[in-house]
């Protein structure tokens, strides 16, 4: 059945001072909520959208590991990848090829939202970006997605228009 959550923000430095306006830093205790959030909505709302469906590429037994680390560990692994980075899947996670099945009802969401912001993932955004921008299998796993940038893309008939809005921080 149709549902719709919502919730405040965590607690904001005006929201303790009695100050009306928005845009101020949350409190310790409004951090706080942000960090509990998650939890909050796996345990009501459920872990199968938008949560996991989001996720990064699971990168399975090299989660957490640098590219050197894998590449000494796994080199074949490592070799593979770099020869096919869309096919390419972890050992016990997943492949940009996956990331992108998994993202489908994503995809489908995204497209009845006139406006929308999504903030997820590097291979996550590679593959919403592809999307968006017609890249190829070759090109989708290099696509560039810089970190504290807006990406903004405009769709028009016939090609999709791209601004970045690069924080300098
Ligand atoms: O941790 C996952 C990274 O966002 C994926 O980056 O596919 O270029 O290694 P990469």
């Amino acid at each position: 059945k149709k549902r719709i959550w919502l919730s405040r923000h965590g607690e904001s430095q005006f929201n303790v001072q009695d100050k009306i306006g928005g845009d101020a830093d949350l409190s310790p205790r409004g951090e706080l909520y942000a960090n509990t959030l998650p939890t909050l909505i796996s345990k009501h709302i459920g872990d199968d959208y938008p949560l996991t469906a989001l996720d990064e590429l699971d990168t399975g037994v090299c989660d957490g590991m640098t590219y050197d680390e894998i590449a000494e560990k796994f080199p074949d692994d490592f070799l593979q990848r770099d020869q096919d980075k869309f096919n390419y899947r972890y050992r016990g996670g997943e492949s940009y090829r996956d990331l992108v099945l998994r993202l489908e009802p994503v995809i489908m969401e995204l497209e009845q939202h006139e406006k929308i912001l999504i903030v997820a993932h590097q291979a996550t955004i590679r593959c919403l970006y592809a999307y968006f921008m017609n890249l190829d299998h070759e090109q989708l796993p290099y696509a560039r997605v810089p970190l504290h940038t807006l990406i903004e893309l405009t769709p028009t008939a016939y090609h999709c228009e791209e601004n970045y809005y690069k924080v300098d921080i």
